[in-house]
């Protein structure tokens, strides 16, 4: 534990942290000497694990070579070649890369991108975005605006820059019995639709959206032809789609880049925690053709930039972590993992009285904590369920990352789960058993008369 007092202003202020000292493959060791497998890569983060050889070396190279160079001075070869490598698999379209320092500043510079290509193309009057209610974009305030959880949103409202929100994609709890999963898509679609109506389709810039929707909700699959609806919706107003990949894409559900099970290309695509696997921060978005060709015809610039765009190191790190994940095959390692966990997970919890829903694509899974399963009514928020749990897997020895406000920002309980590419059948096995144990103290203790 951090002795106190510490200096550093933590997230939580009366709650003192385990002090992490080394990591290796799935495993993070702290000062104590108790090892935690990483079974959600941080914040799903840390793709290649921890302490990655190949990684750690290209990371020193390029330091003893050169660590930094201000982006309005110079390129870098490194910046150049984790271009190209992005490009060469991006979805079709796609021609530049904007490099920036986490997921926050990737939306908020795909945010900015979109309103200034109207500008470019002389289409000023564009200035609403459209997005999802249960969304997380980042805790940055154009990021939060467009975010969709409401205990986030909630004390900094005054802020912030009005955003429209529209239903989530979240099958679970509002698809209707009587509807199909294509059906409720083409639902969803049409409340799109509607708001676009409410606007004036002159008047919107973008739909933003994580295509499986992460950290707020607990993993959102998108029902098939939902994405597909929501594209022809966009062409048919030329407003951009504005994908938000930055947990789920760069691998994470078994595709490089989520979007490609769901048929969709996105005029713009930020991406981050798997793109440097957490050894160094970085995040960019990618942009399709067009949007970069009106900003070379017209202004010539992107109105925006911070100081580390594009660190030297940073994209040393990111070009071996994807060179790793090409070399290694790993995409394909995810897709079996994946199906190992998802049936582990249907093994294990399937039937359990308060596990409503399981969900996820290749390595990425959630499950959702329900107090009766037939009612689909959620545990009394005020029971922290998920802060229990998260203590609860900690003292197993194994980190998963649970949140609450599932539902609506403020009732409901998941965790999500996002082992490392590289896990072996047995530490998704150990994961299970671990998640096991955790919930079963945790139900304890909520269950247990006060
Ligand atoms: C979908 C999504 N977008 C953006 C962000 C913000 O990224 P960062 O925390 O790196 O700023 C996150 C972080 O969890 C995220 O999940």
């Amino acid at each position: 534990m951090t002795t106190p007092p510490s200096h550093v202003f933590h997230r939580q202020l009366r709650h003192a942290l385990p002090v992490a000292v080394s990591g290796q493959g799935v495993t993070l060791t702290d000062a104590q000497g108790k090892t935690y497998i990483d079974a959600s890569g941080g914040a799903a983060v840390s793709c290649l694990g921890h302490g990655h050889p190949d990684v750690v070396a290209a990371m020193h190279r390029q330091i003893d070579q050169l660590a930094y160079a201000h982006t309005s001075f110079f390129t870098t070869q490194v910046a150049e070649e984790l271009a190209d490598l992005l490009i060469e698999t991006a979805p079709q379209g796609m021609s530049h890369v904007y490099f920036v320092s986490g997921g926050s500043e990737a939306v908020e510079a795909a945010l900015k991108m979109a309103r200034q290509y109207f500008v470019e193309i002389g289409q000023p009057q564009r200035r609403h975005f459209i997005a999802r209610r249960q969304s997380y974009h980042g805790n940055t305030l154009g990021a939060l605006a467009v975010g969709g959880n409401e205990w986030r949103r909630e004390q900094f409202k005054p802020l912030l820059i009005d955003v429209t929100h529209v239903s989530p994609c979240y099958e679970y709890r509002d698809r209707r019995a009587d509807e199909t999963p294509e059906q409720y898509g083409q639902r969803l679609v049409h409340e799109l639709e509607q708001a676009i109506e409410q606007l004036g389709p002159q008047n919107v810039m973008a739909f933003v959206a994580e295509t499986v929707g992460g950290a707020t909700a607990g993993v959102l699959t998108p029902v098939p032809g939902y994405f597909r609806g929501v594209r022809e919706l966009c062409d048919r107003h030329g407003i951009l789609l504005i994908l938000d990949e930055v947990m789920c894409g760069m691998g994470r559900t078994g595709t490089l880049h989520a979007c490609e099970q769901d048929g969709v290309v996105p005029d713009l695509l930020t991406i981050a925690k798997g793109l440097g696997g957490g050894y160094q921060p970085i995040g960019a978005v990618l942009a399709q053709g067009r949007v970069v060709e009106a900003f070379r015809q017209g202004s010539g610039l992107f109105q925006h930039g911070h100081t580390y765009l594009g660190h030297a190191v940073a994209c040393a790190a990111a070009l071996a972590v994807q060179r790793v994940i090409q070399r290694d095959g790993l995409l394909a390692q995810v897709r079996e993992r994946g199906a190992q966990l998802q049936a582990a997970l249907q093994r294990t919890f399937g039937v359990h009285p308060n596990v409503g829903d399981i969900r996820g694509r290749g390595l990425f899974w959630g499950m959702e904590f329900v107090a009766d399963r037939d009612s689909k009514q959620w545990f009394d928020p005020a029971l922290k369920l998920h802060t229990r749990l998260k203590a609860a897997a900690m003292r197993e020895g194994l980190m998963v990352y649970p949140m609450g406000g599932t539902v609506d920002g403020r009732c409901g309980d998941h965790v999500l789960l996002a082992p490392p590419f590289i896990s072996t059948p047995e530490d998704i096995e150990q994961i299970v058993q671990r998640l096991e144990r955790a919930l079963h103290a945790t139900l304890a203790e909520v269950k247990a008369p006060a």
